[in-house]
This record gives structure tokens, sequence and C-alpha cells, in this order.
């Protein structure tokens, strides 16, 4: 099969690495993608929301299967462009429609789905600039911590958590008023606090049938012990220890199970992934969120334990025969720390050499953001440059060969925690 995967990250440098690994694949081209997927397929200077020039380039290449990594080109529908183009209704595609991605585009269409199919999700209400009198009224009776949610896609940035009245009354103006995130800030959930200790649970679903993919934890924030401002991801382990089968059954049967009745009901044929962010409240799952993809770092961790042929299960799923399909997950540990620049999430310095590789040992170093300089040297070239997973019998065997990792790659400013699965260790 020829190959084209959509996206740039550490996520597709993991999907292409796998990809690259089956008799199946032919072909495989990695639009934009980064020094990484550089090394096991062909990069391809593409924009993936040019939907028209993705399609002549899937046309000139005999494209069979197109992976999507990221969310935005599916929220902007290009699953939609190619099934409506006669030419290109051909191609397998993993990713859904427009209206699933609304699954992760709008937190209020998810909020109104969980509870229309009764799925564990925390109170809400949703407001806008024509009930902004009404969201300060709610706000001033809520109980704290309070959290506010852009409604549309702000990059990771559109939630705030509050512990106080008038910062949260602030930030809604912020918000809709003055519009902090633009037209995705329009609409605002407002939405009663979890407590608890938060994973992911990803499935592949072909749109009637699906698999259940590792489940992850990911290290949101900068600072060690959880601290500082929220990043895309510095870290994340598979297995999650505390996510034993009781608690998995539960997240089936209470979570995933009603979610694809759901979808069903509405309409909406989905293939793709589904990426499930959940809380564990005293031993009950409760869903904070729905992706419409595969997380980033968690894909670097998901991906390893996969043992089953990737492009074979992409296959399937385009096929819609995923009830087939026999998934073999490894039970061994797998751990990613992901480097950055300093400065990150705030502003950083970019196109610095690295060095290290050749003193790399038992791990996959999974590029994110990095690129070849003109005279063919790896640079850095965004905030989170690298993530660096292991395997090992257990989480201390696996982090401790992600810490080596760690210390061997080197950049200027390079930054990272040191203290990921901090949490989880007995
Ligand atoms: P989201 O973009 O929806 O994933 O939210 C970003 C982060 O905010 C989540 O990963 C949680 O850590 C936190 N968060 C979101 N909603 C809630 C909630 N209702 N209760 C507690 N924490 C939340
Ligand atoms: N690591 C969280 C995400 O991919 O959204």
């Amino acid at each position: 099969m020829n190959i084209l995967l959509l996206g740039a990250g550490g996520r597709e440098h993991a999907l292409a690495w796998k990809m690259a690994q089956s008799p199946l694949c032919e072909c495989l081209y990695v639009m934009p993608g980064n020094a990484g997927t550089a090394q096991v397929a062909e990069n391809v200077a593409i924009n993936p929301n040019d939907f028209t020039k993705v399609g002549e380039f899937c046309l000139a290449k005999g494209i069979d299967l197109l992976v999507v990594g990221p969310e935005e080109p599916l929220v902007k529908g290009i699953r939609d462009y190619f099934k409506t183009q006669a030419t290109l209704q051909h191609i397998g595609f993993i990713g859904p429609s427009a209206q699933g991605a609304t699954l992760e585009g709008s937190k209020d269409f998810a909020k109104q789905f969980m509870q229309k199919y009764g799925i564990p999700t925390a109170a809400y209400r949703t407001f806008d600039h024509n009930s902004l009198a009404e969201a300060q009224a709610y706000i001033a009776q809520h109980s704290l911590p309070i959290v506010l949610k852009a409604d549309g896609l702000a990059a990771g940035k559109g939630v705030v958590i509050l512990n106080d009245y008038a910062e949260a009354q602030a930030i809604l103006q912020e918000m809709i008023v003055a519009q902090k995130f633009g037209q995705a800030g329009a609409k605002v959930v407002i939405e009663e606090f979890l407590s608890g200790i938060e994973l992911s649970v990803f499935v592949l679903t072909d749109g009637e049938n699906y698999q259940i993919l590792p489940e992850a934890k990911d290290y949101k924030r900068i600072g060690e012990g959880d601290t500082g401002l929220n990043t895309g991801g510095m870290g994340a382990v598979s297995p999650v220890p505390f996510a034993d089968s009781t608690f998995l059954q539960k997240v089936e049967s209470q979570i995933i199970q009603p979610t694809m009745q759901g979808l069903k009901s509405e309409g909406i044929d989905y293939q793709g992934f589904i990426f499930f962010g959940l809380i564990n409240v005293a031993g009950e799952p409760w869903v904070i969120e729905y992706n419409a993809r595969m997380g980033d770092p968690e894909t670097e961790v998901v991906i390893p334990r996969i043992e089953s042929d990737l492009v074979a299960l992409f296959a399937a799923t385009a096929a819609r025969k995923l009830q087939d399909f026999e998934l073999k997950i490894s039970p061994q540990t797998a751990t990613t720390i992901m480097l950055v620049s300093g400065g990150y999430p705030e502003d950083y310095e970019k196109n610095k050499p690295m060095s290290g590789f050749e003193n790399l040992q038992e791990v996959i170093p999974f590029h994110a953001g990095t690129s070849l300089n003109t005279d063919n040297q790896v640079v850095t070239s965004g905030g989170r440059v690298i993530a660096l997973t292991a395997l090992g019998n257990n989480l201390t065997e696996a982090l401790q060969k992600s810490q080596q990792a760690a210390e061997a790659i080197q950049f200027d400013k390079k930054y990272y925690r040191r203290d990921i699965g901090f949490d989880l260790q007995k």
C-alpha cells in the first residue's frame, strides 16, 4: 500500500515508525513531517489544510490509505472533501468527518452528546454573548474551583480553572466580550471541577466495531510535581497502574459503548481514533474531553506497545472489518520523556543544533519539533523537540532508560521533567 500520513509531531513520527515496519507498506509519505519522519518515510512540503493540494498529491502518487494525525484538518473537513471527490473516494481514510470531529471541535457539542447518552461528565452550562448576564449569575452561585472552557479549538489553551469568583468573572469577560480566543471562545462552557487522577483511553473504530488500544497517562504541566503552565505534554507512560481490569471494564461499559451507540444514533459515520480524556474520581471514570485523534505524547508510548501490524490494523478499519482483527499488545511498560526548548510553553528559540544521538541506547527517539538545516544537521524547530521512548519490564526500568536518553541528547537551553511517572511509582 502507498500511505500518506498528515502531521509533523512526535505522534506522527511514532505512527510512521510503526507503519514503516509493515510488509504491507510500500511507499510512506509524511506531510509535512520532521527530521525524524524523514528517516522512515519521505517528507512532503505541503500544508495538510490545503485539501486540493493533498488530493492532487494522492492522485499523483497512487495513495491507497490516508492517516490524519492532528485535529485541524479533520475539524476543517478533510474527510468530507475526500469522500465527495469522485477521484479520491476510494482512498482508505483514518480520521472522522467534520461532524465526527465536532466531538473535539466543540466542547458544547461534546457535553450535549454526553448528557444525551448518559455518559458520566461534569455538570455544566453553555453561555454566549446573548446570555452574558446569566453566565455571571451562574458563576456567582457556583462552587469553587470553577472550570471555564472556550467552546472551540484553542490549541490546548482554552481551559481555565479558577479558585476566585472575581477572576472567573474576568476570564469570562475576556473570552466572550474581548474574544481572547477569537471565535473559539464565542461560546463558553462553565463546568463543575472534578478531583481525581487523569488518564487517556484510545479507541480505533471502523464505524461499526472498535478496538481498545493501550491506555496512557500524560504529564501536561511544565514543572516538576505537576506545577506551572499547561503544555502539550511533557511525557507519558503506558500502561497506567491504577487502570486495572475493573476500572477499564467500567470505561468500556459506561463510556466507550454509549459513545459508539450515540454516534450511531446521531447518524455520524466515524472511522478513526477516539481519544477519551478521563479522570478517575474515587474509582469511577468520568469524561473530561473527547479528541478525534491520538494524543501527543501518548502515541509515543501507545504505539510501541502494539505488537500487531499497524498498516493491517488501519486497512481493517478502512474496510470496516475491525471485528476480525486480533490486536496484540505488549505487556511491557513504555515511558517517554519530552525534551523541550527552554522557555516553552511561552517564547523560545529555534534552530539549536542537536547532538548525542550516537549515545542513545535501548530507546526510540521520536522527533517532535525538529528539522534538518542546510548542512543536513538536526536542529530544534519547535517547543516540544523530541520524545525519548523506552520499554521495560516495569515502570522504573523503562523510566531509567528514558532518563538516560534525556541526558544524552544535547541542545542549547534543553529542558525536561525528571519526574515523569512520579505519582505512579510504588
Ligand atoms: P481539556 O482541554 O478539556 O483537556 O482540559 C485541559 C485540562 O484541564 C484537563 O486535562 C484537566 O487537567 C483540566 N480539566 C478540564 N476540565 C476539568 C474539570 N471539569 N475538572 C477538573 N479538571 C479539569
Ligand atoms: N497530550 C494531550 C493531547 O494530545 O491532547
